[in-house]
């Protein structure tokens, strides 16, 4: 059972409270106010490191391998300060839109280092993407044949191309997360014809170059079963696709999606989800008798999900009668706005009181939000304790992907900070909004 919470989190101790990085979680929200998302910037750098340091030695030359990136999805969670901590470690960003694009540019990410992916491009992405020569234009559908490459005729560029196939391999921890089937929106169908018919007209393209082959199968994926069927599939395609247009791509991306421990999950390590794909990579290109292509990962979750988590205040709590007793509702200041996970997928996670110890008993209880909303439900059903009174602080652990990335202002609530905590201080990643912020959108305020 591997644990949720971040690597420097400290729990409770009598009337001490936890720590993070280094900081009193009391003191951080006293100075910084709730709820807020808290970021062990140690363990997301060590984990940044480890995700470097395991494509280097898994798909080295001398392994017989010919190197790998890894493409951190800013998806999950992405800010300037974020780019710069992958920049500066050697990794590469995956965006899906020009406003993460926007971000990893302003993040100093080399644009050849970055990634445009989206199943509905627009004119306007595709253009600036061009412009500022991104490393590599994921095509996800024939139509994005053609816009892609009038965009690059325009500009004058050739574009560097890739294609997002399905392998119908069918992965993930929800259906509403799972990409890699025939039933879904995403990328260009092996099984129907439709990826090889994309690939010729890539390679027939004058101003596109087919540089690689992309599949990404779904999300929080916990063993290496799927990716590695995903690669061979990918990789047998890449084999069709050089004996039918004569192009042997380059590259090819296995995409992101492993998985964390949200509640005692055992996740795998960098270190053996690269040693498991570069073994799928190696002997699956033995067989087909092929030269092995430069590999991709896009790993978004797995490095930013387990280095923060959510604070919270508790307000009121109050008991709901139930045919076999009573469950205590405890409300906190954020909710289905900071995180509407639990809400979409069905999502569990673990929260605990973390401004001091309690050893008052556990009692059936919920964690709920303060949206008008009875779905607004951050964690179903866990123990506090007895004791928990309005004041208290709540935290929950493995809340850093998709948690700040898919925050709304439903209700006009303010999105929450995101305050990095290292060696005893406080940086500010992403500031909270404000109700000038929210004003400042309406072109009626005064
Ligand atoms: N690459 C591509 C092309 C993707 O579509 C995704 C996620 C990733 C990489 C990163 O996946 P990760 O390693 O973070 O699982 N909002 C959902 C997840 C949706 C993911 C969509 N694509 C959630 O909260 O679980």
């Amino acid at each position: 059972m591997a644990s949720p919470w971040p690597a420097t989190f400290v729990p409770p101790r009598g009337a001490e409270p936890a720590h993070l990085g280094g900081v009193r979680l009391t003191d951080l929200a006293a100075e910084w106010g709730t709820p807020a998302f808290v970021l062990d910037l140690a363990h997301l750098t060590a984990r940044v490191g480890q995700w470097a340091e395991a494509a280097r030695v898994h798909f080295a030359p001398e392994r017989g391998l010919a190197g790998a990136d890894v493409y951190y999805a800013s998806k999950a969670f992405t800010c300037i300060a974020m780019v710069e901590l992958a920049r500066d470690h050697g990794l590469c960003l995956d965006t899906a839109s020009g406003g993460e694009l926007a971000i990893g540019l302003a993040g100093g990410m080399p644009a050849e280092r970055i990634a445009l992916h989206g199943n509905n491009k627009s004119a306007g992405e595709i253009r600036s993407a061009l412009a500022h020569g991104v490393g590599r234009i994921v095509i996800d559908s024939l139509d994005e044949v053609d816009l892609v490459g009038r965009i690059a005729a325009e500009l004058d560029v050739v574009a560097p191309a890739f294609l997002r196939v399905t392998t119908g391999i069918h992965a993930g921890a929800n259906e509403l997360i799972s990409t890699g089937h025939e039933d879904q929106k995403f990328g260009l169908s092996i099984a129907s014809g439709a990826a090889l018919a994309a690939a010729r007209a890539v390679v027939d393209h004058p101003s596109l170059d087919l540089l690689g082959l992309h599949s990404h199968i779904g999300s929080q994926v916990l063993d290496d079963a799927a990716h590695r069927l995903a690669a061979e599939a990918l990789l047998r395609f890449r084999a069709e696709v050089a004996r039918e247009t004569g192009v042997l791509v380059p590259e090819v991306d296995l995409g992101g999606g492993f998985g964390i421990s949200y509640t005692g999950e055992d996740p795998l390590t960098p270190d053996e989800i690269m040693a498991a794909l570069s073994e799928s990579v190696r002997t699956t290109c033995v067989d087909l008798a092929t030269a092995v292509p430069r590999i991709s990962v896009e790993p978004g979750r797995h490095i930013i999900g387990p280095a923060m988590i959510s604070l919270y205040t508790v307000g009121t709590i109050k008991p709901a009668t139930l045919p076999d007793g009573e469950r205590w509702y405890v409300s906190v200041d954020g909710g289905m706005s900071d995180n509407i996970r639990p809400v979409l997928y069905d999502a569990a996670y673990r929260a605990a009181l973390v401004s001091r110890e309690s050893t008052a008993e556990h009692r059936r209880s919920r964690l709920v939000g303060k949206h008008c909303e009875s779905g607004d439900i951050l964690v179903k059903d866990l123990g506090l304790p007895a004791d928990l009174r309005a004041g208290d602080l709540v935290a929950m652990a493995a809340t850093g992907a998709y948690g700040r990335s898919m925050a709304s202002n439903y209700n006009l609530l303010l999105r929450p900070p995101v305050l990095a905590v290292v060696d005893g201080g406080v940086t500010e990643w992403v500031r909270r909004e404000t109700i000038a912020d929210v004003l400042a959108l309406d072109p009626r305020a005064g």
